[in-house]
């Protein structure tokens, strides 16, 4: 069994690239809807709000986990691994080493909340993979409020001027290769693509889902389909509607509550 969390719904892009990838594998999803976002939180309340996120998910009995949030993966992965004994995977290193595979240019752009922006995680990741590429990070806070919010149909006139605003640095940067270093931006990455044609998307959930996958490779199980459940620390009312926008025609379901203060 797989548990995953995010901040919010927006880890649900990995979480279904990871049922795809690894149909037969029961899962248990963790969307801390309650205290959504982490980006514009301290370091010590990210890692305090993701050990307890892990600690709700190890009482099922886990035996990998996935971060698939980038604020958290970039911040609280040490500290995860160091005090859980599973495997436990983050966002950043796959799709770093998928961007430096990629690049022609030896340009690489990342898009990540402030925290992940601040800290320099991926960068670092990018560098470990290959010293030569050169790493040009933007924050954009407000895109995890328009995917929360809605603002996620394709020409939507704010998300646009929005990715406009953030995006104008990466410009003419002579970037070829764009890591989504937060799971909610794949959800508007229309408009990251209107604003800078031509340069290859990441989406680090993804990377990360495909990454686990491999290395964990459970693979056929006794071929029957895995469960997923899932859990929000918020009012689990109108999940499915919300999280459609993750999902698109995935199977759903509804969602659980859980008070994450008691973990
Ligand atoms: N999906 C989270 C991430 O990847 C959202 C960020 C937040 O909660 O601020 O960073």
């Amino acid at each position: 069994m797989i548990g995953i969390f995010d901040s919010g719904l927006g880890g649900l892009t990995a979480l279904c690239e990871l049922a795809a990838l690894l149909p037969h594998e029961d899962m248990i999803y963790f969307g801390d809807t309650g205290r959504v976002p982490y980006g514009s939180k301290s370091e010590a309340t990210i890692v305090r709000y993701s050990v307890q996120d892990m600690n709700f998910l190890c009482g099922f009995g886990i035996d990998a986990a996935l971060v698939a949030c980038g604020t958290a993966s970039s911040t609280a992965l040490p500290t995860l691994r160091e005090k859980f004994d599973i495997p436990v995977f983050g966002v950043i290193e796959a799709a770093a080493r998928e961007a430096a595979a990629t690049t022609r240019s030896g340009r690489v752009g990342v898009l990540g909340t402030s925290t992940t922006v601040r800290n320099g995680a991926f960068e670092r990741a990018v560098k470990d993979a290959d010293m030569s590429v050169e790493v040009t990070s933007v924050a954009c806070p407000l895109f995890v409020h328009l995917v929360e919010n809605g603002f996620i149909e394709r020409g939507d006139a704010v998300t646009l001027a929005a990715a406009e605003r953030y995006l104008a640095p990466l410009r003419g940067s002579g970037i070829d290769t764009l890591i989504l270093g937060c799971t909610h931006y794949p959800i508007i990455s229309w408009a990251i693509e209107a604003v800078l044609p031509g340069v290859r998307l990441i989406s680090s959930g993804e990377a990360a889902a495909k990454m686990l996958a491999s290395e964990l490779g459970h693979g056929g199980g006794d071929g029957k389909q895995g469960k997923i459940r899932f859990f929000v620390s918020d009012t689990p009312d109108d999940f499915e509607a919300a999280a459609r926008v993750f999902m698109g025609s995935f199977p759903i379901g509804h969602a659980e509550y859980v008070d994450i203060s008691k973990y």
